[in-house]
């Protein structure tokens, strides 16, 4: 006789064992106020730089004209680098215990970054939307770090200085090069 299928739990939705904006308690050496901060802090950088990731990813797709092949290249390859950031900064929300967002409707619900028009435009437009995103997350990113580390949350103030600060800070020269007025072919 055949052995019988181990039986399957399906469709379990489980009841809810912490809330969002709650904080775990884990023997870090921080304060729980610091870390609700940090966490905080740290969520606006990630939905913001999930946006950021989505529109570098729309920018990719639609992008047209002279310039296609190198912006398409250079816009996924900053894609890719923010969603090595997202992950850091999702991670680090977990490890002071707290709830990264993770749905992207919760995300829309807490990004300050305009949402785009959903039809083309042309290239210069791209850039400068992706800038402002840019400047949007550095600001409020130098902020955070100063009162994180007022906070004595080293950890958090490295990840933000050290990865959002100068990936954000690099991304955005290499975009602002591409608004630039220069000639192509005649000098
Ligand atoms: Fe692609």
């Amino acid at each position: 006789m055949a052995a019988k299928a181990a039986s399957r739990w399906l469709h379990q939705h489980g009841r809810e064992i912490q809330a969002f904006g709650t904080i775990r308690q884990f023997p870090l050496g921080l304060s729980y106020d610091a870390r609700a901060y940090s966490c905080q802090r740290l969520n606006q950088i990630l939905c913001d730089s999930q946006i950021l990731f989505a529109l570098y990813k729309k920018h990719h797709w639609l992008m047209r004209g002279a310039t296609f092949y190198q912006l398409h290249l250079l816009l996924d390859k900053h894609a890719g680098e923010q969603i090595k950031l997202i992950d850091e900064i999702a991670e680090r929300v977990q490890t002071l215990g707290g709830i990264a967002v993770g749905d992207p409707r919760h995300v829309a619900e807490i990004t300050r970054v305009p949402r785009p028009p959903n039809g083309l435009r042309g290239s210069a437009g791209h850039a400068s939307r992706l800038l402002e995103a840019h400047e949007l997350i550095l600001i409020d990113a130098h902020d955070a770090a100063k009162r994180t580390a007022d906070q004595a949350d080293d950890g958090t103030n490295d990840l933000i200085v050290s990865d959002v600060i100068r990936t954000n800070e690099l991304q955005a020269w290499f975009l602002a090069e591409h608004l630039v007025d220069t000639p192509l072919v005649r000098a």
